[in-house]
């Protein structure tokens, strides 16, 4: 069978392969699904304004992510249990994003623990962090990750309670056996109706958190915190104010509040409210170098991708997720030559027509 030749392909190829309540709760988004494809459309939305007969001969894309040496603007997203697309789930996507060089963000429902994936590469990681009504988990996990050689916390800030998804409830989705949230000695129990997933985020997950979550997690941990899950200027500048050196513009892939605004509409209020105070970085239907061009000239520090990685990971595990990453960043690298943008400081704002032009 030949090889999938872009994000699209593996998309389609992955739903060959997977049972369907398994693609269901991959591909899903909360109600009508309107920002699952809005995110997608806003980056095909945007124009660019490439210039020309500027030396292209070699586009750099190396850059640093909270000071830390990456080979691309890009890192993968945290996304619960990667083992439901393939064995070797959380484990395959570490060894692939450590030999593209690039950071993977661990879910907190993580099918491999936060040591067993320190232990499987030596690659850059940050844990993705949900508060539990339990501080002492939450922080046992904290605790964990550092000690394991995690960078930072990713703190996701959007699901105060998991999002209404249909799919997911019609397909009364459950947790196969084989397949652990690993952090955690407690399975995920089966329930009657509905999904598993949704009914355990839903009994674990602190639904009264505040900004003081924020300032807790700083006298428990030295690691430095990125805040996932902003969508307004107004977020973004509170964020900064408590004390987070990176913002994830981020609208959980339209897994949450339906309707919300798009990641590529809501990234530049969010660039401008912060003024370099924080990274700030965007994720929501990434799929073409060219997307990550626009965030990039929309002031995004990074992308991170989702679904993507799940589908690759799917159709071919390790190797699958590595085809992904070097797919996009020659991509990156073919369309900031054709942008005429040699280095990553040559994309700036002036590289997207914006409405009012
Ligand atoms: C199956 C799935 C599971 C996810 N699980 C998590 C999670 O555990 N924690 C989290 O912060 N975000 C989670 N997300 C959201 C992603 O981190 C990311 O924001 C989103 O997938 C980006 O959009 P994209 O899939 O269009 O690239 C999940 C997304 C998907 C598709």
């Amino acid at each position: 069978m030949t090889q999938p030749r872009n994000l699209r392909e593996y998309e389609q190829r992955a739903r060959e392969i997977l049972p369907q309540a398994i693609y269901d709760f991959y591909v899903g988004g909360a109600g009508d699904e309107i920002t699952v494809r809005e995110n997608e459309q806003a980056w095909a939305g945007l124009r660019l304004r490439p210039r020309v007969l500027v030396d292209v001969s070699a586009c750099q894309t190396s850059t640093t992510i909270l000071g830390q040496p990456v080979s691309m603007p890009l890192l993968t997203a945290p996304c619960a249990l990667n083992a439901l697309a393939h064995p070797d789930g959380e484990l395959a996507v570490a060894r692939a994003a450590s030999a593209a060089g690039v950071i993977q963000v661990v879910s907190t429902l993580s099918s491999y623990s936060v040591e067993e994936l320190a232990s499987a590469s030596s690659g850059m990681r940050w844990l993705q962090l949900y508060c539990y009504r339990d501080r002492g988990l939450t922080k046992a996990l904290v605790e964990r990750a550092e000690a394991a050689g995690f960078g930072a916390l990713c703190v996701t800030v959007d699901v105060p309670m998991p999002g209404l998804r249909e799919r997911d409830i019609r397909n009364g989705f459950k947790v196969p056996p084989h397949v652990r949230a690993a952090n955690f000695e407690q399975a995920i129990p089966d329930v009657a109706e509905g999904s598993a997933l949704l009914a355990y985020v839903a009994d674990q997950f602190d639904p009264s958190l505040t900004w003081d979550a924020l300032d807790w997690l700083r006298s428990v941990t030295r690691l430095p915190i990125v805040v996932k899950g902003i969508l307004t200027a107004e977020d973004a500048l509170l964020a900064v104010q408590h004390g987070v050196v990176g913002i994830v513009v981020s609208n959980h892939g339209g897994r949450q509040l339906d309707s919300v605004v798009s990641t590529a509409e809501a990234l530049p209020e969010i660039v401008a409210a912060v003024e370099g105070q924080a990274e700030v970085y965007v994720d929501g239907g990434i799929r073409r170098g060219t997307d990550i061009l626009k965030a990039l000239a929309l002031g995004a520090r990074a992308v991170l991708i989702g679904r993507p990685y799940l589908w690759a990971l799917a159709v071919n595990g390790e190797a699958g997720v590595a085809h992904v990453l070097t797919h996009l960043h020659d991509d990156l690298k073919l369309s900031m030559a054709l942008a005429g943008c040699p280095k990553l400081s040559d994309v700036g704002p002036r590289l997207v027509r914006v409405a009012a032009d």
